[in-house]
């Protein structure tokens, strides 16, 4: 039996078709030259230096962030006055996280996940902990690492 008419004409479907294998063509060889151009796109470096004095005085149950690459990272100074410098990204799906002094937790707006002070996730959809970083004082250099790296800093 043949249908009579249809709401998708040869041309629509042909022109559909092309169309998205141009979108993905042109797609495929912008990322490529961005990858090309800046090789160091997206990815995080094993350790940072910040300046010790705009981090280490902030207020006990406060967070001050800093850039960790193109991340978010957080200075982290809990009710007790320890101090611990994390990655302020959720483990769910990359969201920033926030902290809520009230509630002494992490936040993730994204898809409402929670995560304890310590990091631990406690409510939500993430998966796993946050990451926290080691912090070592050299004079006035506040250096936040990934865990086990070990960083020497040329001598001036
Ligand atoms: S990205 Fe944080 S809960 Fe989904």
């Amino acid at each position: 039996m043949k249908i009579a008419y249809s709401l998708v004409t040869r041309r629509t479907f042909l022109n559909t078709l092309f169309g998205g294998w141009l979108v993905a063509f042109c797609g495929g060889s912008l990322y490529a030259l961005l990858k090309f151009a800046f090789p160091t796109l997206g990815k995080e470096p094993d350790f940072v230096v910040l300046k010790t004095t705009d981090f280490i005085n902030i207020p006990p149950n406060s967070v001050k962030p800093f850039a960790w690459g193109g991340k978010l990272g957080l200075f982290f100074k809990k009710e007790n006055g320890s101090t611990y410098a994390l990655k302020g990204v959720c483990t769910h799906m990359e969201c920033n996280i926030t902290y809520k002094p009230e509630d002494k937790k992490f936040y993730c707006a994204c898809h409402k996940g929670w995560f304890d002070d310590n990091g631990k996730n406690i409510d939500g959809p993430p998966p796993k902990p946050l990451e926290f970083f080691e912090i070592t004082t050299e004079g006035e250099k506040l250096i936040v690492a990934k865990k086990g790296i070990k960083v020497e800093l040329p001598k001036a």
